[in-house]
């Protein structure tokens, strides 16, 4: 696979379309899920190679709670599977594993992978691989107004001291680079309440392709387009 010039410092993906992708088979939408975490194994491995920094996966929005008790407890076995088989690898690759959203929400063991291979990784310095679960954007946004509307009340700012940065960094994605690069699978062009905040300017790439069938060379093809791109950040030539 070629090297790409102009490659995305970071990548984010709603990995959409698993549960079409087995229905068509006349499958469970568990083995959707199940296929789409192979999926992810390759992007991972992919991005890194490619030279991507930061990969941030929509692995679970805080609108997914409304699925039946049975896929959603499918999909948490699933990704505490994926912790428990991949945390070597990862490490040996030199990812470092963060999580945004709401985990406390999260089953209790899951919590704790996600917190054992956070920590086993946490000093590695090649792509940092963000999972967005139980993640909403307008709730982080919520929480980040009121951590600074409590701060207000304690006499710590002033209102006229609330500027773009300071949001930034009350929003749990504080750590992050803006997304160059967003990827949305299986035909669907919406954010699905997906890092509002944050995609202000950044590129989208739409496929029709189930995230089941996402490629590494789908991948490759995305970020090809990508370099082709030009930003302009709403000025008239790229910074
Ligand atoms: C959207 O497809 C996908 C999800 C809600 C879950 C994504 C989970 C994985 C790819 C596997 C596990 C993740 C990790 C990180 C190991 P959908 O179910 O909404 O598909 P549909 O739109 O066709 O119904």
């Amino acid at each position: 696979m070629l090297k790409q010039h102009n490659v995305p410092r970071h990548v984010a993906i709603i990995m959409d379309g698993n549960g079409r992708w087995a229905e068509r088979q006349g499958e469970a939408r568990a083995f959707g899920h199940h296929s789409g975490a192979t999926r992810v194994r390759e992007v991972v491995e992919t991005a890194g190679e490619m030279g991507v920094k930061f990969l941030t996966l929509y692995a679970f929005s805080e609108e997914n709670w409304r699925r039946p008790d049975e896929e959603v407890n499918a999909l948490f076995a699933l990704l505490i599977s994926y912790l428990k088989e991949e945390v070597e690898r990862l490490h040996e690759n030199g990812v470092r594993l963060k999580s945004i959203g709401n985990i406390d929400r999260l089953p209790i063991d899951c919590q704790e992978w996600l917190k054992h291979v956070e920590i086993r990784t946490a000093d590695n310095q090649g792509l940092t691989l963000v999972l967005a679960l139980s993640y909403g954007a307008r709730s982080d946004m919520v929480r980040a107004c009121q951590s600074i509307a409590m701060d207000v009340q304690r006499g710590l700012i002033i209102p006229s001291q609330i500027d773009e940065a300071l949001i930034q960094s009350r929003l749990s994605t504080s750590i992050l680079p803006e997304p160059d690069l967003l990827i949305r699978t299986s035909g669907e062009q919406r954010l699905s309440n997906f890092l509002l905040w944050e995609m202000a300017y950044t590129e989208f790439h739409f496929t029709n392709v189930h995230w089941p069938d996402f490629s590494k060379d789908d991948f490759a093809a995305a970020l090809a387009v990508y370099s082709e791109r030009e930003r302009r950040f709403g000025g008239l030539i790229s910074p």
